[in-house]
């Protein structure tokens, strides 16, 4: 199981000394910043699930249409009677329609948002009752682990969503390292990459028109409150999101509103007007330098299929 207990982060409301010691030391830094995994209690992942379902996100709907076009293809790389294990699990729609295509045997959802995922599992036992399905509530930077009686062999790591993008390339390769460790010698990974592409596409992806990317950003700090004690007022921070050529990358910001002091118990941080709190970046590799990261990362074959625009990818990597 994994090394932060499932009750700590979505079960939310209580302080607790890992997140305190994380947030505030990024809260803290010269550049302040907060880790996108914080994104993520039961309303963010709610907001997330509207966000995916918005006309300027492309990617969910880009994925999905690549792995129900190419679904023949990339279930004949992958094989048959499968265990899938998808890290940031989420609604497990994705996982659903795999693990139907591939008649996978067991299926194991780890997601930071622990009472989601609970829920959507529960989904996933009543469509496809013949999967044994599992819930694993933590954090996957702390530890990839499965629970006990999941089989060893033909694991497929599964980790859609371009999630890949929200770690620098340094911690990209440990993470995907960790996930070649998992999945086995005779295992694999089958993951989505979102690709470089308009400016205008990307930017507008990240801060659509509804303002539900804007909530969803915000939400970050209503959490952060539930978790350090902070007294963030999030009417005073704007959602800002914008395409930084030279890191390829889009990130995404809270800036302040005005001059502004945040406490927490133990500490509290001045903010100028205008000062930004880093909350995401999220990477967009081409192709040969996402391969390239997984080859560091110990998937020495792998084979990818990409929509018709060039937008988006799915890659199958082998050990
Ligand atoms: C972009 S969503 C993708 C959800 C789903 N896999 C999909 O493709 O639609 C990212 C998911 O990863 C989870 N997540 C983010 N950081 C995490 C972490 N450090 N550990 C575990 N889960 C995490 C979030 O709660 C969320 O469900």
């Amino acid at each position: 199981m994994p090394s932060i207990a499932a009750s700590v982060l979505s079960r939310t409301a209580q302080p607790h000394p890992a997140h305190w010691s994380e947030i505030t030391a990024g809260l803290g830094a010269p550049q302040a910043s907060i880790s996108p995994k914080y994104f993520y209690d039961q309303r963010g992942s709610e907001l997330f699930e509207a966000i995916t379902r918005l006309p300027e996100y492309y990617l969910t709907r880009t994925e999905r249409a690549l792995m129900h076009s190419h679904g023949g293809a990339i279930a004949a790389a992958v094989g048959a009677g499968r265990v899938v294990i998808e890290p940031g699990a989420g609604s497990c729609d994705k996982a659903h329609d795999l693990c139907l295509r591939l008649a996978a045997t067991h299926f194991v959802g780890v997601d930071i948002s622990a009472d989601y995922l609970h829920g959507a599992i529960a989904r996933l036992r009543a469509a496809l009752p013949g999967l044994d399905a599992r819930a694993v509530g933590g954090d996957i930077t702390a530890g990839l682990r499965l629970p006990a009686g999941i089989p060893a062999e033909r694991r497929l790591v599964f980790y859609p969503g371009s999630s890949i993008g929200n770690f620098d390339p340094p911690q990209a390769v440990a993470l995907l390292a960790q996930m070649r460790a998992l999945a086995g010698d005779d295992g694999a990974l089958l993951i989505g990459i979102d690709l470089p592409k308009d400016r205008a596409v990307l930017e507008a992806a990240y801060d659509d028109a509804a303002g539900v990317t804007a909530a969803f950003n915000r939400n970050v700090l209503a959490h952060a409150n539930r978790l350090i004690g902070s007294d963030f007022d999030l009417r005073q921070w704007r959602h800002r999101a914008f395409f930084n050529p030279v890191a390829s990358r889009i990130e995404m910001h809270l800036q302040a509103q005005g001059r502004q002091r945040v406490r927490w118990p133990g500490g509290g941080r001045d903010f100028a007007a205008g000062e930004c709190i880093h909350t995401e970046n999220s990477y967009k590799h081409p192709l040969p330098a996402f391969t390239a990261l997984l080859r560091e990362a110990g998937f020495a074959r792998s084979q990818s299929w990409t929509d018709a625009r060039g937008w988006y990818a799915m890659v199958h990597a082998r050990a």
